[in-house]
Order: structure tokens, then sequence, then C-alpha cells
């Protein structure tokens, strides 16, 4: 005869899911993975795994619907999600408002050229019959006019997206991680997170491990275990050579847009 006492582990009984006091918002392709993943090394971080989409797609679903998919958390313990397509997506940044005007938002940004090319091997990497990147970056076969209605392009224009986000919630409220340096420095990068997140710091460059062969930093979980741990061979794809003409463009085309944001946000991430 069993009581439900000892049937209930205590651990447990404290632990509810509750509501994402911090959500990762974008920008895809720019290493929104490897930072939940990182970030989640922490014992006072309780992540998602999939992508909730839940105020692109599921909105209607309500916020009941939207803590149920949130693991459960001790009260010691912060909630985060991951949603990449709610940095561009319109109607996003009204609705987190509208569950809570305290939520911490973060979001990793990368060379918009590069995150283009990338976005684009990802696509690619689906469908065999895809037209060129420069085929697609460009109206009239040219390498002159850039196809702004593309949305690998109009993703990459920070400043625009960031510009709508600012209407409805204070810049202190963001934190800005470079995906530049979250490869070539993510201790550095996690360490700055955890400030921001009001953590411990507990994920340092002793995490870290360079991985030659597949060229990006992996991560130790237990510092006294030799086990590291990789991205999935979805993260570091091979991307395609395009043409150095089509590259230029692009980067004239972005310089001002990227001027403006590194002004909105106070940060300068010295893309080319
Ligand atoms: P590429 O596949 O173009 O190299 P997201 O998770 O937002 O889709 O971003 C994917 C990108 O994360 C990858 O783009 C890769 O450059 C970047 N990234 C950053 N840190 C990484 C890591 N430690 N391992 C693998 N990819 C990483």
């Amino acid at each position: 005869y069993h009581s439900n006492l000892t049937d209930t582990k205590s651990s447990d009984s404290h632990k509810t899911k509750k509501l994402p006091n911090a959500i990762i918002i974008g920008v895809k392709k720019c290493g929104t993975r490897a930072l939940l993943e990182f970030l989640r090394v922490h014992p006072d971080v309780r992540a998602t795994g999939p992508e909730p989409h839940f105020f692109d797609k599921h909105y209607e679903e309500g916020l009941e619907w939207y803590r149920q998919k949130m693991p459960l958390s001790n009260d010691a313990q912060i909630t985060i999600e991951k949603t990449p397509s709610y940095f561009v997506t319109k109607e996003v940044a009204r609705r987190v408002l509208n569950m809570s005007k305290d939520v911490k938002l973060i979001v990793v940004v990368r060379d918009p050229v590069t995150r283009a090319i990338s976005d684009y091997a990802q696509v690619a990497s689906k469908r065999k019959d895809l037209k060129p990147f420069e085929a697609m970056a460009f109206v009239d076969n040219s390498t002159t006019v850039v196809d702004t209605t593309w949305t690998v392009i109009k993703i990459g224009v920070y400043s625009k997206h960031m510009q709508k986000w600012l209407r409805y919630f204070p810049l202190e409220q963001f934190h800005f991680v470079s995906g530049e340096n979250l490869i070539a420095n993510p201790g550095e990068e996690l360490e700055k997170v955890q400030q921001f997140l009001g953590l411990s710091t507990v994920v340092t460059n002793k995490n870290f491990v360079f991985n030659g062969s597949r060229g990006f930093p992996c991560i130790k979980k237990n510092l006294k275990s030799k086990r590291v741990h990789c991205l999935d061979g979805t993260k570091g794809r091979k991307h395609p050579h395009v043409n150095p003409i089509a590259i230029k463009r692009l980067r004239d085309f972005y310089r001002p847009f990227n001027a403006k944001f590194y002004q909105m946000v106070g940060k300068d991430f010295h893309w080319l």
C-alpha cells in the first residue's frame, strides 16, 4: 500500500509550466539554435525543444496552449523559447507585449549577405531544381537591381524589422548577439546573455571546444566529462559559391540598412 506522499517525487512537485521569461525572436540562420542549445546547459534555464511558433502561426490557440508547450520548471529557473520568424512577422511584437511587457527579447544577428546565402542553402537542400542564388537575388538576370521582394533578402533588412519592435518594447529589453562572435568566441557571447538574463555565469569559454573538421564550436555540457555535443548536420551547411560581383552589390544594398540598425540598437557589428 503506497501513500500519495511516497509516490510523488518532492523535486517534481514544485515544478510547473510557465510562460517564457525570455524569447529568442530571431534572426533565422543567424545562430539561434546554437544559442538556445548552449544556454540550456545552465541549470537555471529551461527551454523548449521545437520552435513553438505561437505568436505567428498558433496565436488563435491561446496563451494556455502556449504555456502547455513550455517545459516544467522550478521557481529558480527561467523559461526560454526560440522562434526566429517572430522577428520578421508583423503582428508578433504587439502580441508578445500583450502577453508580457517585461519579457526579455534576444536577437541573434549576422551579416545579412551571409545570412541570405545560408537561408538559400537551406531551401536548396530541400529542392533540387532551385535556380542559382544570383538568379533569385536580382531582377532581370542582372547583378544590379536587388530583388527586394524575395523573403531571403527582406529578412536581412534588420533595421526595418527592429523599428517595428521598438514601437512596442524599449531598447533595454533587447539583447543582441553577434552571430559571427557566437562562432568565434561563444563563451564571451554566452556570458553576456547570462548577464542580460540575470543568471549566474555558468556557461563560459571552458565549456567550448572548437571542432576543426566541422568548423564550429561544440559544447561540453559537463566540465568533468570528456563528452562534447555538436549541433546536427543541418547547422553549418556548405554554402554555394556566389559570384563576387553579386556579393559586392548585395553588400552595397545592405550597407545603409546595417548602419541604421547599428544606430538603432547602439552597437556596431562590423559587417562589410
Ligand atoms: P550555416 O548553416 O549557414 O553555417 P539558425 O540556428 O538560426 O538556423 O542558424 C544556423 C547557423 O548557426 C549556421 O548557419 C551556423 O553558421 C550558425 N552556428 C553558430 N554557431 C554554431 C555552432 N556551434 N554549430 C553549428 N552552427 C553554428
